[in-house]
């Protein structure tokens, strides 16, 4: 019949005719053009059903989280200023090519953030890390700044802050004043997380304009208790625990 594939189209991504592809649900869209979402690709959606998955084990919750991190990282670094290097290679041809320059460093927020350090190391090497916990204060339920550790030379670095889950994105915000504090300009910080809720991504967009969000999805909302839908329950608990 019409719908059967001839061995041609057996293999590769025209394996399936048009109507009988697979459909996915892809980010939202968001009208700020300091979120960056990266680009909704089959391998994403693919790890990201992965670990949205209630009956993904911890161990490959893991493993896919850290295939998404490693994306984000990438991401993030593609938004750092480069300068022309020009180099010879072994066939002594010259390559005119670019390098990085400037300092980095990553900034994790406690405990959820920690997750995504190894990622940051995988891409570079004997990079400092910064942390930064922050808590809901018992008494006002407000967030509350309750450590930090950071580089002293933090104001001449680029910092890339890493937290999971961006959800109404109070935590975030906090640790975005404790940089700045110290010295670090908004348009040097870039925030990366595997989901953001569309509140979380907007109150980042409006309150620091020039803060970059990189961001492997934006999600539907947010329940009454403050979690992502669909989301993936609680980051830390699924990463450290279960
Ligand atoms: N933190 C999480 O781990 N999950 C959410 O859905 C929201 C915040």
């Amino acid at each position: 019949s019409q719908s059967q594939p001839t061995p041609s189209q057996s293999v590769g991504p025209e394996y399936r005719p048009a109507h009988k592809k697979p459909t996915a649900t892809v980010s939202t869209k968001l009208a700020h053009d300091n979120v960056h979402i990266l680009p909704q690709t089959p391998q994403l959606i693919a790890l990201l059903t992965m670990i949205r998955d209630k009956n993904t084990d911890r161990a490959d919750f893991i493993f896919y989280s850290n295939r998404i991190i490693r994306l984000l990282v990438e991401e993030g670094l593609n938004h750092l200023p480069v300068v022309e290097r020009s180099i010879t290679t072994p066939l002594n041809t010259t390559y005119s090519g670019v390098k990085f320059e400037g300092k980095i460093c990553g900034v994790s927020i406690m405990r959820a953030g920690e997750s995504m350090e190894q990622g940051l190391r995988d891409c570079c090497r004997s990079v400092r890390i910064g942390k930064i916990l922050i808590q809901r204060d018992e008494e006002t339920s407000k967030p509350k700044l309750f450590y930090d550790k950071l580089p002293e030379d933090i104001a001449d670095r680029w910092v890339l802050l890493l937290d999971p889950m961006l959800a109404t994105g109070g935590s975030a915000l906090m640790a975005v004043d404790v940089l700045r504090s110290r010295g670090v300009p908004e348009e040097r910080i870039l925030f990366l997380n595997l989901i953001a809720s569309p509140e979380g991504a907007t109150n980042f967009a409006e309150k620091y304009p020039k803060l970059r969000v990189i961001t492997a999805f934006v999600d539907a909302g947010l329940d009454d208790k403050n979690y992502i839908v669909p989301g993936l329950g609680d980051f830390g608990d699924r990463f450290y625990t279960m």
